[in-house]
């Protein structure tokens, strides 16, 4: 079979190369999957999207009339997707729902860390031989209490983990699943928390989760990680909220708009976006551009998960991680 990549990076080849054992014919393009570079998976019965990917009616439309049979996605979030384009034409959509949830969870601890303990500025700092600590005055997780949204696979992972630092962790999620948690209402969470972490999907339900009304609720000082979907994070809000002080410091992987900036080197570009800009001006703002699954773990987990779910195509067997509408 051949195999259409799109938004394929150099990274991520090595691994899909050496899980290939039924040796399909992999084509990697660089370019994002939309509606100028859908016709590139000409020949292919396969194409394997990524999260800024547009799946969109109109491409989908386009896959299945070059007679593309499957669209596989090497991640687990899937609102880039039309599912119910894909599920009218016929046109089965896959994903890797977990690879590593530890991953991703670990992230979200190094984002919390480096804005607490400011080891950033500390690098900087030391390497121009400035061993001055004002302005590094950090704080414990021990004891602090940490707002969980979201308490699926990486939910639970950072829990875990939470709970080694000694931190009282709040939870919260609309199908509560583990006994040992707590859960509280969301107004509740909001309220006590001086951490507050993401990790639900991006629905309508929860797009601008975080807005206004919810940094109203908030403590002043609080803490936001978000890891999960940009757009649960109304971006506007967020700018006032810091502006205001209520939001005292921000760990960001994922952004409303990040699918004009993520994942390529714009170093040398004039970057439009001016909320995006805003964001990097403030000194208690981390932004990492989408990595909180970058690790080998999870990448030979993707491309392995991945290869099952084609495999699955070739020997006409029901798909495990099919998502459905
Ligand atoms: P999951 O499907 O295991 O868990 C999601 C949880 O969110 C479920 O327990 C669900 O009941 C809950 N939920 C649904 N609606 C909610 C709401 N309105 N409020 C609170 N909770 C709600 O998903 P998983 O694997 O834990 O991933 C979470 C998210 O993390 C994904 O949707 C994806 O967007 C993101 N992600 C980010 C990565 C990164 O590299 N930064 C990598 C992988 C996933």
């Amino acid at each position: 079979m051949n195999i259409a990549f799109f938004s394929a990076q150099k990274y991520e080849q090595p691994f899909f190369n050496a899980h290939n054992l039924a040796n399909h014919t992999l084509r990697f393009f660089s370019e994002p999957l939309n509606t100028l570079t859908a016709k590139l998976a000409e020949d292919c019965q396969v194409v394997c999207a990524f999260v800024n990917d547009d799946l969109s009616a109109e491409v989908l439309a386009t896959l299945s009339a070059l007679n593309v049979k499957l669209v596989t996605l090497r991640c687990a979030g899937f609102n880039n997707v039309d599912l119910a384009a894909a599920n009218s034409l016929g046109l089965p959509i896959t994903r890797v729902p977990a690879y590593s949830p530890e991953a991703v969870a670990e992230h979200c601890i190094a984002l919390m860390l480096t804005l607490s303990r400011k080891t950033h500025k500390a690098y900087n700092r030391v390497k121009e031989g400035n061993f001055d600590l004002n302005g590094l005055l950090g704080f414990n997780l021990h004891n602090k209490t940490v707002g969980v949204i979201g308490t699926g696979k990486i939910g639970q992972a950072l829990c875990r983990i939470l709970s080694g630092f000694g931190a009282n962790v709040l939870a919260y999620d609309p199908a509560p699943s583990i006994e040992t948690l707590n859960y509280v209402p969301l107004d509740l969470l909001l309220t006590q928390s001086d951490i507050i972490s993401l990790h639900c999907p991006l629905t309508p339900e929860t797009h601008h989760l975080i807005d206004d009304a919810a940094y109203e609720k908030m403590k002043k000082g609080v803490m936001l990680i978000n890891t999960s979907r940009g757009a649960l994070v109304d971006t506007r809000a967020t700018i006032a909220a810091l502006k205001s002080k209520t939001l005292g410091y921000l760990g960001l992987d994922v952004y409303e708009q990040e699918s004009e900036l993520f994942f390529k080197d714009m170093s040398e570009e004039i970057i439009q976006d001016d909320e995006f800009q805003r964001l990097l001006t403030f000194p208690n703002v981390l932004i990492t551009g989408h990595q909180g699954f970058f690790t080998q773990e999870a990448l030979q987990e993707i491309a392995h998960i991945t290869h099952q779910n084609i495999e699955q195509l070739v020997q006409n067997q029901p798909f495990t991680n099919q998502v459905l509408p």
